[in-house]
């Protein structure tokens, strides 16, 4: 059995209720949601409420028709950035975002925005006080941040950041790719203006599956046209949310999908959740740091610590110490740049990337000795 450590990119496996509420849907309730009045699209469109309500209450959102769906949480980060931004608006953000803030921004920087880069300390950690005075030396129209990082695991201060945001009349817009279903969550309470998630990570749904939330007042211009099941004869996008930003059939199997998975979370509670993951981070922290030659990157501190503990070891390359351990252990880690090449630059590991351990529920101490096991193993027989 391969031991699987790679839930930063899509967690596996999902719970069984995931796979049941999918098949059943395609099975059962197989029509377009929104689309026609009889009673198999009326069931689609229940379906889709249902994962409305469950996204709505997973990030503490009150009003469910603030979520817009999405294919991923790059696609809610286009949407947000791209529907909102304008030449001439000015955006602060980190050293330690996935290309998924990067290249958009990159794109409107091209277009005339201005994208200033706070840059966090060699263990991936944000100081608030530093996006503060960025945001201070010139109007600012949005604070863009990961949550948690993909590379280190690193936890940010947003709850410092949100209200600050909020009190000065910034956009605060959170990319929660690493954190959404293991971290809580309250939008209200954080000064989340706009969140993204996917929903095949911590969210145990199916992949394909994500969602914008947007704050009451503020109203992304659409990035995609097209048929939204209401308002047909004109020739203009609807102004409400969320159809306004969801032109297109949506994914109702894996709605269906992302609603169990979000309801098996609640069911097991994430507190429950996140003291499993902390302690199955904590026996890989305690046993690779006897290593010798190893080293971990990150807070390391299980209370700022995500999902992701990235390391290097001696002279390997990380691509080889990931190809070792599927080979040889069947140990499943992505390796490299994680898609995050300014994080990897933040904590001095570019070009070559780390090799990332990302557990996740399913994971087991015993599987966590297993890698340590494997690691010293490599660690005794270095590349020559
Ligand atoms: N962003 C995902 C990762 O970090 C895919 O692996």
């Amino acid at each position: 059995m391969a031991i699987y450590l790679d839930n930063a990119a899509t967690s596996f496996p999902k719970p069984p209720e995931v796979h049941q509420a999918v098949a059943a849907t395609l099975r059962d309730a197989g029509a377009n949601p929104g689309r026609g009045g009889h009673h198999l699209a009326l069931e689609a469109g229940r379906i889709v409420f249902e994962a409305r309500e469950a996204a709505a209450e997973i990030i503490g959102a009150h009003d469910a028709s603030r979520i817009a769906f999405t294919g991923n949480a790059t696609e809610a980060i286009n949407f947000g950035l791209f529907g909102l931004l304008r030449p001439g608006d000015r955006v602060v953000t980190s050293t330690m975002e996935h290309n998924a803030v990067t290249r958009p921004l990159r794109a409107l920087q091209d277009q005339g925005l201005c994208v200033v880069k706070v840059r966090a300390d060699e263990r991936g950690r944000i100081d608030p006080g530093e996006i503060r005075r960025a945001c201070a030396e010139k109007k600012t129209t949005m604070v863009v941040l990961s949550h948690c990082s993909n590379v280190t695991g690193t936890l940010q201060p947003i709850e410092d950041i949100g209200p600050w945001c909020r009190r000065e009349g910034i956009v605060f817009f959170v990319d929660a790719a690493q954190s959404a279903g293991i971290f809580s969550l309250d939008v209200d309470d954080m000064g989340i203006d706009l969140l993204a998630a996917p929903g095949h990570k911590g969210l145990l749904g199916p992949q394909g599956t994500g969602f914008l939330y947007v704050r009451e007042g503020l109203e992304p211009r659409p990035l995609v046209y097209g048929g939204t099941g209401a308002n047909s004869s004109s020739d203009l996008p609807p102004e409400h949310m969320p159809e306004r930003l969801e032109a297109g059939t949506l994914n109702t199997p894996g709605l269906a999908g992302l609603t169990a998975g979000i309801r098996f979370l609640q069911r097991e509670g994430l507190a429950a959740i996140r003291a499993h993951e902390a302690e199955l981070l904590g026996e890989l922290i305690e046993g690779l740091s006897a290593i010798a030659g190893m080293k971990l990157h990150g807070p390391l501190d299980p209370l700022y610590h995500g999902g992701a503990l990235s390391l290097t070891l001696g002279e390997y390359d990380p691509a080889e110490i990931g190809f070792l351990l599927d080979r040889e252990y069947g140990i499943l880690a992505r390796v490299g740049l994680h898609c995050a090449p300014d994080a990897h630059r933040t904590i001095g590991t570019f070009p070559r990337g780390t090799v990332r351990l990302s557990p996740g529920y399913f994971n087991t101490l015993d599987e966590m000795r297993t890698v340590v096991g494997a690691l010293s193993a490599l660690a005794a027989h270095p590349p020559r």
